[in-house]
Order: C-alpha cells, then sequence, then structure tokens
C-alpha cells in the first residue's frame, strides 16, 4: 500500500493549489502503475511501427508489416481454394466408389454434397432429406428407383419422369378415371393393399384384381420392382399416405411423381458429392 506522506502535524502534504478551498494532495503515481505505464507506450510505439494503427484519408497507416485483415482473409481464403481444387481435381477423375475408399476425399464431398443439397434439394426433400407427402424420404432404406451409389447418380442425373431422354419412367394406370376397374373393384383392390402390411384384414376379390392389375408391377406379394420405381406396398412407408383415401386416390388417379434432372444444371463433380451424400445417409446399399 502506498503510503501517503505527511508533514509534521501528522496531515499530507498538498501541492498548495487551492481552489475555494479544496486543496490537491501531492502523493505520487504507486510504482508498478508507472512501470505499467511506460511498458504500454514502448509497446504502442512498436505497434504504431508494424501495424496499421492512425487514421489517414482512405484508411489506415499501413505499417511496416503491411497486414490488413482483408490481406489475411484473402492469404487464408488462397490456401482453402488451392486445397479445393486439388480435391475437386481428384475427385473428377474419381468415381463414387474410389472417393469412398479416401477418407480425407469421402469428408471433403459429404461437406460439399450437404451443402449442394440444402441449395438444390431440400425444397422438395426437407432440410434433413426426410421428405413429406410425394417427395420420398432419402434418409431410409426403402428405395424407390434403387440405393447403389450408381442407382442414385443415375437418378440424380436424369431424374424422374423428368423429361429428360435419359430420365427413369414408368406410368401406373388410372384405374378408376380410365374406367379399367370398377369403384368397387378398386375398394376390395385397396383393402387387399391394406391387407398388405396389416395381417388383421384381407379381401380375397381384392387380392384377385390385384394378382391381375396390380402384381406385374408391385410384384405378387407387393414388394414393389425398383425396374419401374413401383413402391413396396407391404411396408407401413407410404410415399403419399397410408389412409384409405390416399390409397384410393393412388389407384383411382395414379400417381407419378416428377424428380429434375441435374445433368447440365449442376456439374459432375457437384452430382458425385450429392451421390455419395444421399448414399451416406442411412439407406445406401
Ligand atoms: C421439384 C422437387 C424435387 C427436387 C428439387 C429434387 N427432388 Fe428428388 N425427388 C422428387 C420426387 C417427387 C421424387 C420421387 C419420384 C417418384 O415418385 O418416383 C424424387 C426422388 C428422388 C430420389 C430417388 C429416391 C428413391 O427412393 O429411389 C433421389 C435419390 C432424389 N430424389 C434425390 C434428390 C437430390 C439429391 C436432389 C437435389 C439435387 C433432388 N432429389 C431434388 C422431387 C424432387
Ligand atoms: C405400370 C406399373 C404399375 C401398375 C400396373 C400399378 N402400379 Fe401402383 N404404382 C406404380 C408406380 C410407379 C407408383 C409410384 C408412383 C410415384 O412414385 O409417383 C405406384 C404407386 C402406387 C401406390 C402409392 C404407394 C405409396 O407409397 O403411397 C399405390 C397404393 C398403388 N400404386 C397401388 C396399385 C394398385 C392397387 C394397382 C393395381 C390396381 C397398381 N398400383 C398398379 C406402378 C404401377
Amino acid at each position: 500500500m502506498t503510503e501517503i506522506n505527511k508533514d509534521q502535524n501528522d496531515a499530507p502534504k498538498t501541492t498548495g493549489h487551492d481552489w475555494d478551498g479544496i486543496s490537491e494532495y501531492n502523493i505520487p503515481a504507486p510504482r508498478w502503475w508507472l512501470i505499467t505505464w511506460i511498458i504500454c507506450i514502448i509497446w504502442a510505439v512498436i505497434y504504431w511501427f508494424f501495424y496499421p494503427t492512425w487514421p489517414i484519408p482512405g484508411g489506415n497507416s499501413k505499417g511496416s508489416l503491411s497486414w490488413s485483415g482483408q490481406s489475411q482473409l484473402a492469404e487464408t481464403q488462397a490456401e482453402i481454394d488451392v486445397i479445393k481444387s486439388v480435391h475437386l481435381q481428384k475427385i473428377s477423375k474419381m468415381t463414387p466408389q474410389e472417393i469412398q475408399q479416401d477418407p480425407q476425399l469421402m469428408e471433403f464431398a459429404l461437406n460439399g454434397g450437404r451443402s449442394a443439397f440444402k441449395e438444390n434439394c431440400a425444397a422438395c426433400h426437407g432440410s434433413g432429406a426426410q421428405g413429406s407427402k410425394g417427395f420420398p424420404n432419402l434418409n431410409d432404406d426403402d428405395w424407390l428407383w434403387g440405393g447403389t451409389l450408381d442407382q442414385i447418380q443415375q437418378t440424380l442425373k436424369y431424374g424422374i419422369r423428368s423429361g429428360h431422354d435419359k430420365s427413369r419412367s414408368s406410368q401406373m394406370p388410372s384405374f378408376g378415371l380410365d374406367k379399367i376397374l370398377t369403384k368397387d373393384e378398386i375398394k376390395s383392390v385397396a383393402e387387399h393393399v391394406m391387407s398388405l402390411s396389416d395381417s388383421k384384414l384381407k379381401n380375397e376379390a381384392g387380392e384377385k384384381i390385384f394378382a391381375a392389375n396390380c402384381a406385374v408391377c408391385h410384384g405378387v406379394n407387393g414388394k414393389g420392382d425398383r425396374l419401374v420405381g413401383a413402391p413396396n406396398l407391404s411396408d407401413a412407408i407410404w410415399l403419399y399416405g397410408s389412409k384409405k383415401s390416399d390409397i384410393l386416390y393412388s389407384i383411382f388417379y395414379a400417381r407419378a411423381g416428377v424428380m429434375p434432372y441435374w445433368s447440365g444444371r449442376l456439374d459432375d463433380n457437384t452430382i458425385k458429392q450429392l451421390t455419395l451424400y444421399v448414399h451416406s445417409l442411412g439407406g445406401g446399399e
């Protein structure tokens, strides 16, 4: 603690200045404070010399290191760009299967795929690829058209009923609208479809109608057929809803989901990264 200088009368010394009876003590600053202050001054002078400090027209003085926030950002960005272009070059020469074998490249591809997905696919499939009515969930292993890397890549490149020459395509007939089946027959076959995933239900007439009209695409047991994108009707996963009214609608009008093609809209590298990303979501085969 600082000892206050006292005079003979034991009163603290003053500078002799006096303002309306208010006088000023004459106490030197503590040594530790002085030393810190001097160090700060020295530090500031060094800092002025090396770094931008003084505001001058058009920005700050440069400092002998010519450092700036922008120059540092540009440097880091340049490093990132180099790494990125090396990775992208490798990816362009490799198949998705080969990329999968390289953990570092794979991490890069998954990050790229994730951000391209948010930008291009989330609007329909949801930001977590969880899907919604009419838009398939891409996290599960219930595939309409197939979940191998090659199958996913083909879906992405050419789309589904997309209008592209190489698009995946198939069309379920509109059994009601085109009067292929009567309303009663549609009701029966809908009940049979429901019985496929719920063994408590049964409709024998519906079973016969199914064998005659639906099994070509959905399979005798309703397990589906990826060659025509026909969904598995025997599991609990429904693209267009599990309610009887949803199923009746599907049979009466038929459904024909459209997935756009991305070949020519996204470059090959991005499509590869998206393929790996979708494959990695949980259902990849
Ligand atoms: C305009 C909406 C839309 C956009 C955008 C879209 N999709 Fe799709 N996607 C669909 C629909 C609808 C289907 C189902 C088609 C069907 O019924 O067969 C589908 C199907 C798929 C399938 C096949 C699933 C399976 O079970 O076989 C994959 C994989 C897929 N989409 C990935 C993507 C990716 C990756 C993107 C982004 C590049 C994307 N989709 C963008 C609508 C979209
Ligand atoms: C030419 C092939 C074909 C035939 C024949 C066919 N379907 Fe389909 N079915 C499909 C396709 C393809 C889809 C998926 C459409 C889509 O993805 O948009 C589908 C979808 C469905 C769905 C919706 C499934 C869901 O997950 O929401 C139901 C229900 C269905 N079909 C029932 C039937 C019944 C019942 C019959 C016979 C009366 C039948 N289908 C005949 C190809 C067919």
